[in-house]
């Protein structure tokens, strides 16, 4: 069997979940549930990321000792995960004492690429990350992510030097042995590596405390990228385990923003433990409301509790995993959001499922599926170059064509005019193709395809209640 490692970006948790984070999560586990279906044995990584200043400064304006209120956000995400139906094997906690305790052997094995100097420059606590001085002036010293003044800094750090690996990372980024996905951001990437000076991976405990302890230096502490980072490896047990069943990962799901730390510190980084790069970072656009970036300022963060209370988990993964794009920047409006719940699943899937079940019940038919299912080659193509949401409209497009069949083949006819076993072969035919479809469905709504498959296996009953209700759920 082979063996597939899945990992996802461990958001801050400095705030609630937004719906920005379900994409990570939703995509991550389409791709799992696809390649457990394809026979592959899925380890799959989700976890949070607790140190840095961000975080500090958040618990301490609210007067909440830190550990407690990471405790608490926390658990919010765990449920987050959880109401999405994310098939997650592992869940991990950079505030773990085994991962902090496996971020100190990872730093002190990389020691011969780590030195110490006076770092003077630029940071953002909001990326929590340092900025050079070209960027510091295009910005007019004001980070657009975060509309916030860059800090100066001036302090003694240590620094990874990304210039024993920059030739190798390039290398691995253009000859496809690191895919960098979507393949337009290739070229970004490799021009940040061409600039990127090497990193300082520390901070003065006069300026941060809450994070690990660099090993025999209590003056400083760990950049939060480096044990964010780690956490990739340090979940399957890396340094006092032989993760090499699992490692390297087969994909790396990360947002747009943060895909400069993930294909330059994070393969310096594996490259100095003598680690192999991951196959695929996948990195994804931004949900945005309305056009715009959600943010608590302009106030119009969408909490996705509310989505999920409106019409529930099938609806929730549907929109974001088919009409926001895997790729590019996609808008969240509550009116596109409605329109996709009642056009498409409501009426396209809910009422073929009703219409085929009835029909099957009033006729007293069975059904039990005669051989296994399998995707279409179309389908595999789509879902290994991960064309999540082209794959989506590519099965649609199957669940609208059984619609137009039953228009044509008007089996109630046949059942009007006692045809009994052409109507039974008529409507078996088009059962098997639904579940055919829905089986390529399954990696994308795991829940309502389930209820689906129980449908119509043996005695066929219409479901009790519609899966797709038009009125709002409570
Ligand atoms: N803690 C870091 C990640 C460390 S991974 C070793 C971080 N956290 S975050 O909370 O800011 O973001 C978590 C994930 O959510 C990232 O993949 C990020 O790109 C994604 N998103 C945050 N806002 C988003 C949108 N509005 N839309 C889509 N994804 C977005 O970065």
């Amino acid at each position: 069997m082979a063996k597939t490692y899945i990992t996802t970006a461990i958001p801050y948790v400095n705030g609630a979940p937004h719906i920005g984070h379900a994409m990570d999560y939703c995509l991550a586990d389409t791709f799992a549930r696809y390649a457990r279906l394809r026979g592959d044995e899925v380890r799959f990584q989700a976890g949070v990321d607790e140190h840095g200043n961000k975080i500090f400064q958040k618990a301490s304006s609210l007067r909440i000792p830190v550990q407690e209120y990471v405790n608490k956000n926390a658990q919010s995400f765990k449920d987050f995960i959880s109401d999405l139906n994310v098939s997650n094997t592992d869940f991990i906690r950079t505030t773990d004492v085994e991962h902090v305790r496996r971020c100190q052997e990872i730093w002190t094995r990389l020691r011969n690429h780590i030195y110490k100097a006076k770092y003077e420059g630029w940071y953002c606590s909001g990326c929590e990350r340092f900025v050079t001085q070209k960027e510091h002036d295009e910005n007019h010293g004001i980070c657009p992510d975060h509309a916030k003044a860059y800090e100066k800094l001036s302090e003694e750090n240590y620094y990874l030097r990304i210039s024993d690996f920059k030739e190798q990372i390039k290398k691995a980024i253009e000859t496809n042995e690191m895919r960098i996905l979507p393949e337009f951001r290739k070229n970004e990437v490799l021009a940040l590596l061409d600039e990127s000076p090497d990193v300082s991976v520390s901070r003065s405990t006069v300026q941060l405390t809450w994070g690990v302890s660099v090993p025999d230096d209590d003056t400083q502490v760990m950049y939060v990228w480096i044990d964010a980072l780690s956490n990739y490896i340090t979940v399957l047990g890396y340094p006092d385990q032989d993760i090499s069943a699992w490692w390297p990962a087969a994909a790396q799901f990360v947002g747009k923003d943060i895909l400069r730390f993930h294909a330059i510190i994070w393969p310096a980084m594996l490259l100095g433990l003598g680690l192999p790069l991951p196959k695929v970072i996948l990195s994804h656009g931004f949900v945005l409301a309305n056009g715009q970036k959600m943010s608590k300022t302009i106030g119009n963060v969408v909490d996705p509790m509310d989505v999920l209370q409106r019409h529930g988990i099938d609806a929730f993964r549907y929109y974001f995993l088919r009409h926001v794009d895997t790729f590019l920047d996609s808008d969240f409006t509550w009116d596109k959001f409605e329109e996709s719940y009642n056009n498409e699943l409501a009426n396209d899937l809910g009422n073929l499922v009703q219409r085929l079940a009835a029909i099957m019940a009033k006729n007293n038919l069975e059904y039990s599926a005669e051989q296994e299912y399998c995707f279409s080659g179309e389908y595999i193509k789509l879902m290994d170059d991960f064309e999540f949401a082209r794959a989506f409209d590519l099965v649609w497009e199957k669940v609208r064509a059984i619609n137009r069949q039953i228009d044509e083949k008007k089996p109630w006819e046949l059942a009007k005019a006692g045809k009994n076993s052409e109507l039974a072969e008529c409507l078996k035919g088009l059962v098997a193709r639904l579940l055919t479809v829905n089986y390529e469905l399954s990696p994308f709504l795991p829940n309502v395809t389930g209820k689906i498959s129980e449908i119509f296996t043996g005695n066929v009953r219409p479901p009790e209640t519609p899966l797709f209700p038009k009125e709002q759920k409570k």
